[in-house]
């Protein structure tokens, strides 16, 4: 186990592929860092479940990853960062919410801001609450779109039917005329082709992984969280919950061209 606090992994978590997007966008960011990537497929999905199973399910990840030794934890998930308040830990935990409603101030003219996510991330309203305290100004339109998880673990983003039903779902932000839309859920940036054609080139499209990417590395500037300074590319490990037979392929395919190595079977709980 490697003691030298920089060199340590940074843990990335989601509920199965979404959080890719989110890695994917760490390791461009932050070539040097190594990271260990859990996928809770055997519990997937966490959109649909209730904030107190969420919670439980937020704490052992979070757990879990502390033993393998990581000096920080991303939670890849916006479903879990709408809970990640309940957990109290003495390495640094990133929610992917607080970077994306400050990247959507930031972007957004009109102040309409349309939000899609699942249906746990727009019930705990976390997005609305910080984007209100952060403009009182802003008009904010939440769209729960619990069928865009399941079309993208299924590996149909680029589908009719996946257009179909992602141009059902943003009709009525795009009635409103916002400027800017969160991909709420880290699930929703593999779909980016298929939403871009139904917004259009002039919304702005925030996601994730760029977000908290720039909080990372406000962090790391700011000393809070230490970067890995050995100068050898990082290693990043993948771990599952559950054998899954398509997720190596389609973590390739979202990863590419970084190589998606031996997925190894964890228990977390
Ligand atoms: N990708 C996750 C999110 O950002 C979870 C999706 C799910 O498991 O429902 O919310």
């Amino acid at each position: 186990m490697n003691n030298n606090l920089s060199e340590r992994p940074i843990g990335v978590f989601d509920s199965g592929l979404g959080g890719l997007t989110v890695l994917k966008a760490l390791r461009e960011n932050f070539p040097h860092e190594n990271f260990i990537y859990l996928g809770d497929t055997a519990r997937i999905p966490y959109g649909t479940k209730s904030p107190r199973t969420i919670s439980k399910y937020l704490e052992q990840n979070v757990n879990f990853l502390k033993t393998k030794n990581v000096k920080a934890v991303v939670v890849a998930c916006n479903s879990a960062s709408s809970v990640v308040h309940a957990i109290t830990s003495d390495i640094p935990i990133y929610n992917v919410i607080e970077p994306g409603a400050r990247a959507a101030a930031r972007a957004t003219q009109n102040n309409l801001i349309g939000i899609i996510a699942t249906r746990a991330t727009v019930a705990g309203r976390n997005y609305v609450t910080r984007l209100e305290e952060i403009n009182p100004e802003f008009k904010i339109y939440q769209q729960a779109c619990p069928l865009l998880v399941p079309l993208v673990e299924e590996g149909w983003d680029d589908d009719p039917i996946t257009n179909l039903i992602i141009y059902r779902y943003l009709s009525p932000l795009m009635a409103v005329k916002i400027d800017t839309l969160i991909m709420g859920c880290t699930h929703y940036p593999i779909l980016k082709e298929a939403i871009r054609k139904v917004v259009g080139p002039n919304v702005e499209l925030i996601d994730s992984g760029a977000s908290v990417s720039e909080k990372i590395e406000s962090d790391f500037q700011k000393n809070i969280l230490a970067p890995n300074h050995s100068g050898l590319t990082g290693d990043i490990s993948f771990m599952i919950t559950d054998t899954s037979e398509s997720f190596q392929a389609q973590a390739q395919r979202i990863m590419a061209p970084m190589p998606v190595k031996k997925l190894e079977l964890v228990d977390v709980f």
